[in-house]
């Protein structure tokens, strides 16, 4: 049975062979997500790309599925938990998740800052157009 070592979590953990990491992490009340990825996630179909980790070595887990290749460059180390499956001894770090968290937050926010000034833009045309049919809205 090979060992785990979550880094930021200082834990260590054997799981049988094959498992995937996010299920390994889960059974051990460890997050492999960051911020609001723990709900906002796509429960282990490697759709949403949230559960990034460094895995130490590469050799320590399966090789890259086509849906982490699609979410994550396969020159960084980086995988996704919920794809990558343990075959020795590794060390993962939950660092890329943590570092995604924060982008998708800042992207949120640009989001919604987007949406405020759309919606202001939106509200000054219609305003303006009832204005110049000679039927203003107050
Ligand atoms: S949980 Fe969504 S990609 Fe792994």
């Amino acid at each position: 049975m090979p060992s785990v070592e979550f880094t930021e979590a200082n834990v260590s953990v054997t799981a049988d062979d094959g498992q995937d990491l996010r299920s390994i992490a889960g059974k051990n009340k460890i997050s492999v997500y960051g911020g609001p990825n723990k709900f906002l996630n796509c429960r282990g179909f490697g759709l949403c790309g949230s559960d990034r980790i460094k895995v130490e070595p590469k050799s320590a887990v399966s090789p890259m599925t086509w849906k982490e290749k699609l979410h994550c460059d396969p020159k960084s180390g980086v995988r996704l938990a919920c794809q990558a499956r343990l075959v020795d001894d590794a060390k993962i770090s939950i660092e890329p998740a943590l570092e995604y968290a924060d982008e998708m937050i800042g992207n949120l926010k640009v989001g919604a800052m987007a949406l405020v000034f759309g919606g202001g833009m939106l509200f000054f045309v219609i305003f303006m157009l009832f204005e110049l049919v000679g039927k203003p809205l107050f």
